[in-house]
């Protein structure tokens, strides 16, 4: 009797090990479903509310052939000013995978390094690569010596 005591039978060194075991594939089986379900149901991602904005750089500093990148809401945006001095606003994330585009003086147009992805500087359309639409595009003015970008024309 005494000796059931110090040494546990094998039923309870069984649902020991059964636990135990069940446990470690439970562990297992939801590290590697958990990031499984976020990539197939990834989590809402809140739109951009922002109507327009005012960039913190003055018009006539932004030379022709030239694009930098602003801050427009949450996203980012590309301003333009193509070679021939007109000023263009898109945003900046590529239509195939949502990297960030940016402006290539050498081609004279907008560039996604991700995957060769190419955008015409003046309407925003895809003209090389994957890009499948072209890139959204945004009225950007000049109010006195600011650069004021909207999602309107109207602003
Ligand atoms: S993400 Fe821009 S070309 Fe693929």
């Amino acid at each position: 009797m005494s000796q059931a005591v110090l040494h546990p039978g094998p039923v309870e060194r069984r649902s020991f090990l059964n636990w135990f075991l069940g446990t470690g594939v439970g562990a297992f089986l939801a590290s590697a479903l958990y990031p499984v379900t976020r990539f197939l149901i990834p989590p809402r991602v809140e739109e951009s509310t922002a109507a327009s904005v005012a960039l913190d750089l003055k018009a006539a500093a932004v030379r022709p052939n030239s694009g930098q990148i602003f801050k427009f809401g949450k996203q980012p945006g590309i301003l333009v000013r193509t070679p021939a001095g007109e000023l263009r606003a898109f945003t900046a994330i590529c239509t195939h995978l949502q990297c960030t585009v940016q402006y290539r003086e050498d081609l004279q147009h907008i560039w996604c390094a991700c995957h060769n992805g190419h955008y015409d500087p003046v309407s925003g359309k895809n003209i090389g690569g994957p890009p499948p639409r072209p890139l959204e595009q945004y009225t950007a003015n000049v109010r006195g010596d600011k650069i004021v970008v909207s999602r309107s024309a109207s602003a």
